[in-house]
């Protein structure tokens, strides 16, 4: 969608009109027209602007307001409404539910309340008008440092892409010390901290072509460089690219740090998926408990958080017994421990286990970890096996 939201306020009360139309004003992302005539002028403004968003105050009868709202929503199903009005009546709101609001407002309405309503609103209306992409977004979080959480990102993203023919993006929200562009060899990538301040100015375009990974059909959104540009970023941001990330890719694949802050959660809860990252040392097993029982609190569902126990051997569950009593949970896929000289091999080469290897169990038990929870993807394991080297990035 254009980036600028068309917003049209139509309320036949002059000053409410006024002081709505000023707060509406100091949200950079819209513009604003306003209709104060009647409801006839209304519709004919709505019809020549196609605003994105209608305000409609229920003003001066309800009951006509609402006629008119109903009439927006029937004929114009792609405007998002908004319904402003003094009545504290709860069958009111129900009515103008009804009548198709997205969001009632009650008058008077604080600044940050109307503010919030239009951000809310701003997300639905890019989701829905994306370019019918509705990418999934799947975190990958490791209970504790280490446990492969980065390794998992990567082979799945790569899967994903080179075998499942997906477009994929990969975002490294472990802002600080994140690895993905080490992982992928990537002396040239484009960082967080370069992305963010253009926000508001993105196009499909821009999300595209910069972040790709020559050769491996995936793009890029690394942590930022340098590492005290972590600090900068915020939630609201990250959601803001999230959303974009949605419309342009199938799947937005999040390497995030072993720590829950507010970035981390706000990814968390925007995810589709969360491949919670867990393997069988007592630690691992501790931390990965705790936090099954704070995503069970938030209210994330057992479909939502999916329990992966990384380097798994055999000798592990002739050791532990089932897994699933091992976490009081259950084990949604195991991922078995790789021989450590070819998991190095991939590092040093910066091309994943999963492109270099695709028949080793460590890969089919990628390639079975997304398949499970995605159905209907049809993997080409046929798929050239060409892969690019590069001199490793940590010998620069
Ligand atoms: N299934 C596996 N088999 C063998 N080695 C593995 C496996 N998974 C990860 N490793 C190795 O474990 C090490 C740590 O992996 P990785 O960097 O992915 O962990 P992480 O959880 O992302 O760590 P951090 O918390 O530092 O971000 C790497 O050397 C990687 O090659
Ligand atoms: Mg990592």
């Amino acid at each position: 969608m254009k980036n600028s939201v068309t917003t049209l306020l139509i309320d036949l009360n002059e000053s409410t009109c006024g002081i709505i139309a000023g707060m509406l004003e100091e949200i950079e992302e819209i513009t604003v027209e306003c209709e104060t005539g009647s409801f006839d002028k209304a519709y004919r403004q709505i019809r020549d602007i196609r605003p994105d968003i209608i305000l409609l105050h229920l003003y001066p009868s309800l009951e006509e307001a609402l006629v008119f709202a109903r009439k927006i929503s029937t004929l114009e199903p792609d405007i998002a409404l908004i319904i402003l009005s003094q009545d504290q009546n709860a069958q009111t709101v129900i009515n103008a539910m009804r009548a198709g609001a997205q969001e009632y407002l009650r008058l008077p309405v604080l600044k940050e309340e109307l503010q919030n309503a239009i951000h809310q609103t701003i997300v639905k209306c890019r989701q829905k008008k994306g370019k019918g992409t509705d990418g999934k977004i799947i975190s990958f979080f490791g209970a504790k440092g280490g446990v492969g959480t980065t390794t998992l990102t990567v082979n799945a993203g790569i899967s994903l892409a080179h075998y499942g023919n997906k477009k994929v993006v990969l975002l490294d929200l472990n802002l600080q010390f994140g690895q993905l562009a080490l992982f992928l060899n990537l002396k040239k990538s484009c960082p967080l901290n370069e992305v963010l301040p253009y926000l508001d100015n993105l196009n499909p375009d821009m999300l595209t072509k910069p972040l790709d990974v020559p050769g491996e059909g995936v793009a890029l959104i690394a942590n930022p460089a340098p590492l005290e540009a972590a600090e900068n970023v915020t939630p609201a941001q990250v959601e803001q690219l999230l959303i974009l990330l949605k419309e342009v890719y199938d799947y937005i694949l999040v390497d995030t740090g072993p720590v829950i802050d507010d970035v981390t959660l706000r990814a968390l809860d925007m995810s589709d998926h969360i491949i919670l990252v867990s393997g069988l040392e007592i630690p691992v097993v501790y931390n990965t408990r705790r936090c099954l029982a704070l995503f069970d609190k938030i209210g994330y569902s057992r479909d939502k958080v999916k329990l992966v126990v990384n380097r798994h051997s055999s000798y592990d569950d002739f050791e532990f017994g089932p897994l699933d009593k091992v976490y009081d949970y259950e084990v949604h896929s195991c991922i078995p421990n790789h021989d450590r000289k070819s998991m190095c091999d991939t590092l040093y080469k910066g091309v994943p286990l999963s492109r270099l290897e695709p028949r080793a169990k460590f890969s089919q038990n990628i390639l079975k970890m997304i398949t499970s929870f995605n159905g209907s993807i049809d993997f080409d394991m046929k798929k050239s096996k060409k892969v690019r080297y590069s001199k490793p990035l940590v010998n620069n």
